[in-house]
């Protein structure tokens, strides 16, 4: 991913939108019991395929906490580098780590076909799930979680993705509970995680 300032800029216009909506929540000390989601604008319903070919949807993961982060197996730096942060936090966490799926969503479905997700994945660990499945797909679900991402044509008729860096934890019931940057440190992320799970909170 090239880092450009237009990343950047849109990184912190969600950052800012999803500090907002969690600042107006917590002023309006909305309860985030059943019918909540319908309040949520960010989020939703997806129907993808998993990196072992399965069709796989938003109600898979329910009954999980589940850590969401969008990005492409030929990122050059910010997906491998945050996807060694998530797995370095889930291994800080303990016992706890079993109750999280990390899941890795493509935004470059031309190349990340199931098999180069599994290949890919294999070096941040088995419990890493990976998504993709048709361009029509991969932009339902971007649309939804308000992920930008942009094919950059490079030299030599390759080609880079540009996409906004944001990991999302979703409750058991697939609720979108809070949002971390890609800055954050694993062992902040553990602790975090491990605190959101002992309260319930979701
Ligand atoms: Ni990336």
């Amino acid at each position: 991913m090239q880092r450009t300032s237009a990343i950047l800029l849109v990184a912190a216009l969600v950052l800012a939108g999803l500090s907002g909506w969690l600042l107006w929540r917590t002023a309006n000390n909305a309860p985030l019991g059943p019918g909540a989601e319908q309040s949520v604008s960010l989020g939703g319903p997806f129907a993808l395929i998993d990196q072992n070919g399965r069709p796989k949807t938003d109600r898979d993961f329910h009954g999980r906490w589940t850590l969401l982060y969008f990005g492409y197996t030929y990122c050059p730096d910010v997906c491998p580098t945050t996807l060694a942060m998530i797995e370095k936090a889930l291994a800080k966490m303990g016992p706890p780590a079993q109750a999280v799926t990390p899941v890795f969503v493509s935004v470059d479905p031309e190349r990340d076909t199931p098999s180069v997700l599994k290949a890919y994945l294999k070096s941040f660990g088995p419990q890493f799930v990976g998504l993709t499945g048709s361009p029509a797909q991969v932009a339902q679900v971007a649309k939804a979680y308000r992920v930008y991402y942009a094919k950059q044509t490079l030299p030599g008729g390759t080609y880079a993705v540009e996409h906004s860096s944001v990991i999302y934890l979703l409750d058991p019931k697939g609720r979108l509970v809070k949002v971390y940057d890609d800055q954050t440190q694993s062992a902040d992320l553990a602790k975090d995680l491990n605190a959101v799970i002992a309260s319930g909170a979701g």
